[in-house]
């Protein structure tokens, strides 16, 4: 029997559409090789680590902020509790989508999806046994794995070189900790640790962490994190690393020139990006066309080249994040059932889940000069936010970028607690097409952190109040 969609992977952007298709009233068949579904991020990647990252800032709280708040405690980790809470929220998200696919009725088929011709894909189960499924529409949502070091080959164990897999379930707190990388993961990953007791030196190859993001907000989260006990090392090419005694070494250069410096720890985490995983998939065979990084080429409705064929998530291009892959999956399920399915890849908002939250939507200031866009800058610090008094959680700042003769926002930027949640008044704004005025104008409740986001927009135009 022939399906109306087959979704290939389950991860954020799989499993999402899968639901909106059935949704639809589209027969839908997803196809997934691991045992449980959700992909990277249930599984290894945004659950647990959010886990790990909360789990981890309590405990760094109840040893350096409850006392000033009149509470009185002696913390005492227990990281196998820890992990076990983490294993916890996993495996309550999984059993969840199990739910979700028998709720809509989902045929799910277990073992590696190929694409063998436009509506036709095998499935080779782990038994050993292929089946051969007939579908009108295919989904290639195979997301993404890790792409290591281009140039240097590592080995990881996953038990010293470590991937974010493996920095994820480490049984013992590592004295020192190397983390290659200071993007979003080296970072996330390195504070859960450097609040267990690791002694974090970040490698960089760029003169600034987090790339991509505002330079100013960058740069002062730098500072913070510092002060939490991380090193840094910018503008350091890494070019080995290897097992070194019970530990392991990296070592790496000067990108502007220079000698060679090797350090050593107990750990090393690898955090230097991922790439689009399209392994056994057969798209050489069925011809479906990459692009030059190797990702699923698409066009604006997310078709490939072949007719019935669409690809979603990370094996596409854009930021690699789970809501943009499910706001994909979203759209592909209603433009296969006639509907005008999109994406606003203007509004995506991104968050780093550290202490203090960074979190951003829409451009930043770099981006704005380089596009000769006239801007207004308004900005309002938390330490002048009653709330964020009231909690001890005065660092970090709003940045509100709106265009200079329209006043339309065109880019929000938060360093601060709860900076992750507070940004989507930001992307509501935004996908309205609203101004920093609209966004001033609008009544917040006192006291909360929010209100740094209102004096944040009303700098942006006139004059903040409370600075
Ligand atoms: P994936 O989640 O990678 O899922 C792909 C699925 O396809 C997998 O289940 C895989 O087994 C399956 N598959 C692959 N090939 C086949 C085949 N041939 N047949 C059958 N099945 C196949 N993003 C955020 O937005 N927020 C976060 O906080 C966040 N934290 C992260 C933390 C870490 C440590 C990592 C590694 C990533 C994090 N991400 C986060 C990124 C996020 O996980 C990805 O953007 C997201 O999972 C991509 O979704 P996807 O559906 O495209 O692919
Ligand atoms: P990343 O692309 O964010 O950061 C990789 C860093 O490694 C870059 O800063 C790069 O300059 C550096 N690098 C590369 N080669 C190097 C070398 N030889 N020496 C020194 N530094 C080098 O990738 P990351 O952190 O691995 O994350 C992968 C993806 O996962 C990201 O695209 C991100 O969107 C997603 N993710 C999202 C999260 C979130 O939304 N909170 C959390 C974790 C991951």
């Amino acid at each position: 029997m022939a399906y109306d969609v087959v979704v290939i992977g389950t991860g954020p952007g799989g499993y999402v559409c899968a639901i909106k298709a059935a949704q639809l009233g589209l027969r839908t068949a997803v196809v997934e090789k691991l045992p449980t579904h959700g992909g990277t991020c249930v599984n290894v990647g945004c659950i647990p680590s959010k886990a790990l990252l909360y789990a981890t800032e309590m405990f760094s709280e109840a040893q350096h902020s409850f006392a000033s708040l009149g509470v009185e405690v002696a913390p005492k980790l227990n990281l196998r509790q820890m992990l076990a809470h983490k294993k916890q929220t996993v495996d309550q998200n999984t059993k969840g989508l199990d739910f979700l696919m028998k709720k809509n009725k989902i045929d799910v088929l277990r073992g590696v999806g190929r694409i063998l011709a436009p509506g036709k894909v095998s499935v080779a189960g782990a038994d050993g046994n292929t089946q051969e499924v007939e579908t009108k529409n295919i989904v290639i949502a195979t997301g993404s794995e890790v792409a290591g070091i281009p140039g240097v080959k590592v080995e990881f164990d996953e038990k010293v070189i470590l991937t974010s897999t493996g920095a994820l379930d480490l049984e013992k707190v590592p004295g020192t900790l190397i983390v290659v990388g200071g993007g979003v993961i080296g970072l996330e990953l390195g504070s859960v640790w450097a609040r267990l007791g690791a002694k974090v030196t970040v490698v960089e190859y760029l003169d600034a962490i987090l790339g991509g993001m505002d330079g100013e907000v960058a740069s002062q989260f730098q500072r913070l994190l510092g002060k939490q006990g991380f090193t840094f090392r910018l503008g350091a090419r890494v070019t080995a690393v290897a097992k070194s005694g019970a530990g392991a070494s990296v070592t790496f250069e000067p990108v502007k020139g220079g000698p060679a410096e090797t350090l050593q720890a107990d750990a090393v985490l690898v955090a230097t990006g991922r790439k689009p995983y399209t392994e056994d998939l057969g798209l050489k065979e069925a011809g479906i066309a990459l692009d030059e990084r190797g990702r699923v080429k698409t066009d604006h409705h997310l078709r490939t080249n072949i007719p019935g064929i669409y690809a979603i998530g990370d094996v596409i291009a854009g930021p690699m994040l789970a809501h943009k892959a499910e706001d994909e999956g979203v759209a592909v399920a209603e433009i296969i059932a006639g509907q005008a399915g999109h994406v606003n890849y203007d509004v995506i908002p991104g968050v780093v889940y550290t202490s203090p939250e960074v979190a951003s939507v829409g451009r930043t200031e770099e981006q704005l000069k380089a596009a000769g866009i006239a801007y207004a800058v308004g900005k309002f610090p938390f330490s002048a936010n009653g709330r964020a008094r009231a909690m001890l959680h005065t660092d970090g700042f709003v940045k509100v970028l709106a265009d200079k003769k329209t006043d339309r926002v065109l880019g929000v930027h938060i360093m601060g607690f709860g900076a992750g949640e507070m940004i989507h008044e930001a992307a509501v704004l935004m996908e309205f097409g609203g101004s920093a005025e609209d966004l001033a104008r609008t009544c917040h409740a006192h006291p909360t952190m929010s209100e740094a986001v209102k004096e944040a927009a009303l700098a942006a135009f006139a004059k903040p109040i409370h600075i």
